[in-house]
């Protein structure tokens, strides 16, 4: 059998993990859930979430992903076979399958404004024009279905590609240049006339408006930021050398998530006060909002104006599809693996896949409209369902395999590279304390806030 391929370096993987990471989730949600829980007092929440659950799901993910070097299937089958687990490992191959299908509709509609962008023609200047031509857009059906056709062909030449000279090589390169995009936005926002609001909006302290539901939420963001609870990291994690330290790795992806979210934040939030708009969470944001901020802003320097709709759009594009390929991975992994199919045949099986129900989720913005899942439509079915459920699912049973099903002594060595990791050594003790017994506890606190609140 051919070795498994592995990436090159500590950053490669950081990248290409934080590649998965940092996603629309930190653009259109990140900024929005921070100002309506209290600015800076939900930094902190989210922080301390971060360390005390999310990092936990992570390294479990990270500790099956690389002792066994395989997917999530093949993986559950090495380390409890012919059990039940085995529905775990089917599990997190199909639910990014499913993330991937209405992702690669938006990633879709990034496509069509960055060839907007292009041309010029973006916006018309005036917000309800913008919101009105959004609308008319998605619910056509020709041009989104040429995008997400466009976007999910070119996550699928990424990934056919292979580990090392697709994945590796398209994150370490976009990922730096991605930052340095959102740094550029950043400025341009922050120099606007009354963006003064944004940045209050951000980080101004308010305790009072930090509720359950608000702590619930800064657990969710922080566990959908990081890709949590669908094996993205753990198949990542199976292309992690074996004196690769897990924990820097984990803590080196969880910061630039979390720094590129805030910085997405003064990017977004200064330019939306600046117009006097009321901020909102979502895809209006990014795709109504926005526009029509760069044409008004732009009546003084249009050429200006253009460059940075353009960047922007440019910079959704490059974080959608560096998320969606380890969705796609997760599903080519197993084929590869479990079924012994070539990349290449793993890639179109499931680009077919994925690509009939991205049509549907598309199409549920228009013809399909009335069609609808327990009172959704199928876009917001199949994100709700991943979302909401299957993602917290995952994580808990994750952590609770590794914390309740794994010996001690095998996690250790894992996450402390045989004890050669001096840093794993110093922590391990903490982290699987949390494993056990925090990380699901709050998993369960979420899930019933998602339920009843
Ligand atoms: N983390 C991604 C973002 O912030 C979204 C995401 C959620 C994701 N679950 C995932 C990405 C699973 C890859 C795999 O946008």
């Amino acid at each position: 059998m051919d070795k498994r391929e592995t990436f090159g370096s500590r950053f490669a993987v950081i990248m290409a993990m934080a590649g998965s990471a940092i996603g629309l989730g930190n653009i259109w949600r990140f900024p929005y859930v921070v100002g309506e829980n209290g600015g800076s007092a939900f930094i902190i929440i989210y922080l301390i979430s971060t360390l005390l659950l999310s990092l936990p799901i992570f390294l479990s993910e990270a500790v099956i992903g690389r002792k066994t070097g395989k997917g999530t299937f093949g993986a559950m089958e090495q380390l409890a076979p012919g059990t039940r687990w085995k529905w775990l490992g089917l599990l997190t191959v199909v639910s990014p399958l499913i993330i991937l299908s209405f992702y690669s509709v938006v990633g879709g509609w990034s496509v069509e404004y960055l060839l907007k962008s292009l041309t010029g023609s973006v916006s018309t200047g005036d917000a309800a024009d913008s919101s009105a031509a959004f609308g008319r857009f998605i619910s056509s059906v020709r041009a989104p279905l040429l995008c997400h056709t466009l976007f999910l062909g070119f996550c699928a030449v990424i990934v056919t590609a292979g580990v090392k000279k697709g994945i590796e090589r398209f994150s370490t390169v976009t990922m730096p240049v991605l930052f340095v995009l959102i740094l550029l936005i950043m400025t341009y926002s922050l120099f606007l006339p009354g963006s003064g609001a944004g940045v209050t909006w951000m980080l101004k302290p308010d305790f009072s408006k930090l509720t359950a539901s608000g702590v619930a939420s800064a657990m969710g963001q922080s566990f959908f930021s990081l890709s949590l609870g669908v094996g993205t990291i753990l198949t990542y994690s199976s292309y992690v050398r074996k004196d690769e330290s897990l924990m820097a790795s984990a803590l080196g992806t969880a910061a630039f998530d979390l720094l590129f979210a805030l910085i997405a934040g003064f990017a977004v939030m200064p330019a939306v006060f600046a117009a006097g708009i009321e901020p909102a969470a979502g895809p209006g944001l990014v795709f109504e909002t926005l526009p029509y901020i760069f044409a008004s802003m732009g009546s003084a320097a249009p050429v200006l104006s253009a460059v940075v709709s353009l960047l922007f759009f440019l910079a959704i594009l490059v974080a959608a599809v560096s998320s969606a390929i380890s969705m796609l991975e997760v599903g080519v992994a197993y084929l590869v693996d479990e079924k012994g199919f070539t990349r290449g045949k793993a890639v179109a099986v499931l680009f077919a896949g994925c690509w009939i129900l991205g049509t549907f989720c598309s199409l549920s913005f228009g013809p399909l409209a009335e069609f609808k899942i327990f009172g959704e439509t199928f876009f917001s079915f199949c994100d709700k369902l991943t979302s909401n459920f299957l993602m917290a699912f995952g994580g808990l049973l994750f952590t609770f395999f590794v914390g309740w099903r794994m010996d001690r002594e095998q996690v250790r060595r894992e996450l402390t590279s045989d004890g050669k990791d001096r840093f794993g050594t110093l922590c391990f003790k903490t982290v699987w304390f949390l494993i056990r017994y925090v990380a699901p506890a709050a998993i369960i606190v979420i899930f019933l806030t998602n339920l009843f609140l």
